[in-house]
């Protein structure tokens, strides 16, 4: 009697490298994935494995990386060969594949053929010529669907095209037919997975497209908006301009034009008995006037309207003098008030606010 090894259980552990190996060896049992190996699903009975025990052990030894684990049985089978002593029927569990194991004459590879564990010592060494039961055995395990024989036995069971085998409920189906069921479930399930992830990558773009947009155009019109929302008024300068002590202005001669707050807008002057504050804007168009004070006067350079110190117009285009600011006098200090404007022609120079008197 020879010993045999029958895998019971088999099982991938991390670290796979997807070289294909296994499923080269033992395809019924083995399916490389993308990015590893996982063991079929039919592969995970005993009965479908003790069959493809050699593939399976040649699978784990020709692992790179060694993560082909499985707990097997270990038989006693019929061997042509009698002289070998007879062994008692031996369990143990192998986790780790190694020469070792596979060395010794009795392996299964070596030995002369056997059958399944169900029938051990119930079968009788063959005679010559005729089949060996171990090897029928075998034989009708080596395709899921048992071989020819198998196939020929449920020819009239087992559908003969996809659409058959997709018709069919999956527990109806021969062991191939149920793989390949099962391996395109897989397959339409990875396609719709990556669909939806590349559906949600894309949702995910137009989101954030979205969002820029958003955060952009509330970036560019969110001051403006607030502007509205919010009116500027305190943005305006304030009218109301101190322009000194009345001290300053009462030691001015007659005549005398003071042109220092002009960037304002403004010409201080002195009359005979007042101050009044000048707007620098000519009547005419609106340019700016000089003061010349060799000629006592303001000239226009655009068109040549001359006035008095005091802002009477005199020559050139300008149809009227030069109007005044309110003034008015607050602790000593002198404001002028540009929000409110005084004109000769209208009689409005006798108004109070138009003057202080000196
Ligand atoms: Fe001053 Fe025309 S704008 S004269």
């Amino acid at each position: 009697m020879a010993k045999k090894q029958l895998i019971t259980k088999v099982w991938i552990e991390e670290g796979c490298i997807v070289c294909d190996a296994c499923e080269t060896a033992a395809p019924e049992v083995f399916e490389v994935m993308d990015d590893t190996c996982v063991i079929r699903p039919d592969a995970l009975n005993a009965e479908f494995t003790k069959p493809r025990s050699e593939g399976i052990v040649d699978a784990a030894e020709e692992c790179p990386v060694d993560v082909i684990k499985f707990d097997s049985d270990t038989v006693e089978v019929a061997d042509e060969a009698p002289t070998e002593p007879a062994a008692a029927p031996a369990t143990e569990t192998q986790t780790a594949p190694s020469p070792a194991k596979k060395a010794p004459a009795a392996e299964p590879k070596k030995a002369a053929p056997q059958k399944a564990p169900a029938s051990v010592g119930k079968t009788k060494a063959p005679s010559a010529g005729e089949p060996d039961p171990s090897i029928q055995a075998l034989l009708e395990a080596a395709t899921s669907r048992g071989g020819n024989a198998g196939i020929m036995r449920n020819s009239t069971e087992v559908p003969t095209s996809a659409q058959g085998w997709r018709a069919t409920d999956v527990d109806n189906l021969p062991p191939d037919a149920r793989q390949a069921k099962v391996v395109e479930a897989a397959q339409k399930a990875k396609k719709q997975s990556a669909l939806h992830r590349r559906d949600f990558v894309s949702n995910s773009a137009v989101a954030i497209g979205w969002t820029a947009f958003g955060v952009g155009t509330g970036i560019s019109i969110g001051p403006a908006f607030g502007r509205f929302m919010m009116p500027n008024v305190l943005e305006e300068p304030d009218p109301r301009i101190r322009v000194g002590k009345i001290t300053r202005y009462m030691e001015m001669a007659p005549g005398d034009v003071n042109e220092d707050y002009k960037p304002q807008g403004i010409w201080m002057i002195r009359d005979e008995d007042r101050i009044a504050a000048l707007n620098i804007i000519c009547t005419h168009l609106g340019c700016i006037p000089n003061w010349q004070p060799n000629d006592r006067k303001f000239k226009c350079p655009c068109h040549g309207s001359g006035y008095y110190s005091d802002g009477i117009n005199f020559e050139g285009p300008t149809p009227r003098p030069l109007e005044r600011f309110k003034i008015t006098i607050k602790d000593g200090i002198v404001i002028v008030d540009k929000s409110k404007k005084y004109q000769y022609e209208l009689g409005q120079w006798d108004q109070p606010g138009s003057y202080i008197l000196v």
